[in-house]
């Protein structure tokens, strides 16, 4: 990997813990998570944790990230939460386009734009996901599924530095299902969406976006992924609920 992007490993605990849970959580990471190796650690709880996690991690290096946000900055839209009440919170990421919301939740790519947008406009980074179904993959039209996902998703968006954008390659046949991809699997895709950052954004800004690998990613696997060169990090989802798997993950980034 080239040096001068700082790996990034992010935990993703989609629909689990309740509050009481969460803060548990939260303080065993704080306790238990390697601090000043080098690697940036994100956690994104459930909407209604993030206070109280937020409260928790406050005086650790651990920062936090929402899973989903709503680009409008306020009113009638029942159920939802904007940029500024994940800045109310001290949220510097969000993760948007993750495949469990375009399936179950039918979002498209011009909603993840708008979320986009909005998030950097608000000064929170976005973890874009994107990734292919098996269906996509067994076709061979992997690279071009992503990458279409990633001009559609970033359109028009405008960064001045690379912090401002985080990727998540998440092929969906590996989410939660125990099979991952080979990290030569992640490397084509992750390249193919580094060259495409550099059409976007041009070469000095796409070189230092981080670009992570999510789909069960866990201790054992880890650093094969992470010896890749466009691979810069993972979106954890079932080794992030676990302290020890976690905090593991966090040592082995920063060897
Ligand atoms: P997983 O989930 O690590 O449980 O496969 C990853 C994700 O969906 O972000």
């Amino acid at each position: 990997m080239p040096s001068s992007r700082t790996r990034l490993i992010a935990g993703n605990w989609k629909m689990n813990n309740d509050v009481p849970a969460a803060k548990e959580l939260a303080e065993a990471l704080v306790e238990k998570v390697p601090a000043g190796n080098g690697v940036e650690v994100v956690i994104c709880p459930p909407t209604i944790d993030l206070a109280c996690t937020s409260h928790k991690i406050a005086d650790s290096a651990i920062k936090l990230g929402a899973q989903n946000v709503y680009w409008e900055e306020k009113g009638a839209y029942t159920g939802e939460t904007s940029c500024s009440m994940l800045k109310s919170v001290n949220a510097e990421y969000c993760i948007i386009g993750h495949s469990e919301r375009r399936d179950y939740f039918k979002e498209t790519d011009a909603d993840e734009n708008k979320k986009a947008k909005a998030l950097i406009a608000a000064g929170i980074t976005p973890i874009f996901c994107c990734g292919e179904s098996l269906e996509t993959r067994e076709a061979g039209e992997h690279v071009a599924f992503v990458t279409a996902q990633i001009r559609a998703g970033l359109e028009g968006v405008a960064i001045e530095s690379a912090d401002q954008l985080v990727i998540a390659y998440e092929p969906i046949w590996a989410i939660g299902t125990g099979k991952t991809a080979t990290a030569a699997d992640a490397q084509e895709v992750c390249g193919a969406i580094r060259a495409t950052l550099v059409e976007i954004f041009g070469e000095e800004l796409a070189s230092g976006i981080r670009v992570l690998y999510g789909g069960s990613a866990k201790p054992e696997n880890i650093a094969g992924f992470l010896a890749e060169e466009d691979v810069d990090g993972a979106l954890v989802g079932g080794a992030s609920l676990k302290a020890d798997d976690f905090a593991a993950m966090v040592e082995k980034a920063g060897e």
